[in-house]
């Protein structure tokens, strides 16, 4: 983090007197924009008690990474858990050694042992960290954080808030209860019991009076499917998934899926003391409140759109991926272990891997090439289905109208076909899968090869 954007961030904090939760930056180590420690820890959500959670930098929120576009950003992780962990960057079209999948593209990080990532993002907007090894449990412990990506040309807003999604599964007195269960990993996955927003329950953050406002939503929740609204009618759609989107829409009700994000733009209130509040499924998730300010006749910037690679429709291929229901749903014991798989994708259930076993590709693609996907959610739950390494730009779906958009990330609702595009350009194996993490637990995962 460049000493500008740190003073910057300080400044927030310090101006947001409400702000419940101070967003630590990261340590800078030798020669490090980041140093990220991977840790248990005791962290505070509930009044009831202490929460054993799994953190970076032994707090949460994790510290909130902030890079620039089209510069290199170094962060070394250091694994101080007792199991190997790795670190994805959600959303970044970054060289696949950078991709922090465990065999795939980097061995594991064991258990005291450090990883030092570095890429230059080519991309601006809101993306995010988590591990790629035991999921179910190290994310849904809490290790997840924002990767904000500043635009090569900041654009001019009053306010800037980053916040993390995230349904705790605890219990009142802070302890965990079951992060998954068959019995919904069979469905809609186990939702946390209490809802959060950078780990704080409905905060409320200051912001100038009549600021240009950038609220961004990540979902970081391992679960729940988030239907974002606001008590601000004019709350605009900047970005959807990280990439601006051509013409900002005004904000009815978002769905954002697990691992899907949201970037909205809104005037505060001129009035000192308003506020504005935005929901889940009606229930008050976070709200602004003006403070006193300068600030008149503010307007909304534009986004500069991200340079995702233009399709060639004309000589595209078309690929099928069936994501179905497996009617097998009898356990499977490895190793002592207890799983099972109730989903497939093309009639594959991913069987995991290790270092001497890595599965074949779902598919392959040749480099430089345009390939549409013929994403069919044959199930009667809603999927978002990620790609690693590559953004799509999403084309049409058989249940709704669609204006194309870019996303890591795609939403499929029940019964949904979505053809979704994407120019095969980064080479490596590139997992795909769900992102509801107990559904990628249990089958829905695989990886395409771009040769
Ligand atoms: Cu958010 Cu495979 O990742
Ligand atoms: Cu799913």
């Amino acid at each position: 983090m460049n000493r500008r954007n740190f003073i910057k961030s300080s400044l927030l904090v310090a101006m947001s007197s409400s702000l419940p939760r101070v967003v630590l930056a990261a340590t800078p180590s030798a020669g490090f924009d980041y140093e990220l420690i991977v840790e248990a820890a005791d962290v505070n959500i509930v009044a009831g008690g202490s929460t054993p959670a799994l953190c970076f930098n032994g707090g949460y929120p994790a510290p909130v990474i902030r890079a620039k576009q089209h510069q290199p950003v170094r962060i070394r992780v250091i694994n101080k858990l007792n199991e190997p962990t790795t670190i994805h960057w959600h959303g970044m079209r970054i060289p696949i050694e950078m991709d922090g999948v465990p065999f795939l593209s980097q061995p594991p990080i064991m258990p005291g042992e450090t990883f030092d990532y570095e890429f230059t993002p080519p991309d601006a907007g809101s993306f995010w960290y988590h591990p790629h090894m035991n999921s179910v449990e190290q994310l849904g412990k809490g290790l997840v954080g924002a990767l904000i990506v500043d635009e090569a040309e900041k654009p001019d807003f009053d306010e800037d808030l980053v916040l993390c999604m995230k349904n705790w599964h605890i219990k009142d007195d802070g302890s965990f209860s079951a992060l998954t269960t068959p019995q919904n990993a069979f469905r809609m996955g186990t939702p946390g019991r209490v809802m959060t927003i950078n780990g704080e329950i409905h905060p409320t953050y200051n912001v100038p009076a009549g600021g240009a406002i950038r609220v961004r939503f990540l979902n970081v929740d391992n679960t729940v499917m988030y239907q974002i609204n606001s008590t601000d009618p004019d709350a605009q759609i900047l970005a959807i998934d990280g990439n601006p989107i051509a013409e900002p829409i005004v904000l009815t009700n978002h769905m954002a899926a697990p691992g899907m994000r949201l970037d909205l733009g809104v005037i505060a209130p001129s009035k000192v003391g308003e506020t504005v509040t935005f929901k889940h499924k009606g229930k008050p998730m976070v709200t602004i409140k003006a403070v006193a300010s300068q600030l008149k006749d503010r307007r909304l910037p534009k986004l500069p759109l991200n340079p995702i690679p233009a399709l060639d429709l004309e000589n595209a291929e078309t690929i099928k991926f069936a994501f179905e229901w497996n009617a097998n749903i009898t356990p499977i014991e490895k190793d002592g272990k207890v799983s099972y798989n109730f989903w497939t994708m093309n009639r594959r259930s991913w069987e995991g891997m290790s270092k001497g076993h890595i599965p074949d590709p779902l598919a392959t693609l040749e480099r430089g090439k345009t390939y549409i996907f013929e994403l069919s959610n044959l199930t009667q739950y809603h999927h978002p289905i990620h790609i690693h390494g590559h953004t799509f730009t999403v084309l049409k779906s058989n249940k709704k109208a669609i204006t194309p958009f870019h996303s890591d990330t795609v939403l499929l609702g029940q019964n949904e076909t979505v053809l979704a595009a994407l120019v095969a350009d980064n080479p490596g194996r590139w997992m795909y899968h769900c992102h509801i993490i107990e559904h990628l637990k249990t089958g829905f995962m695989s990886f395409v090869e771009v040769t």
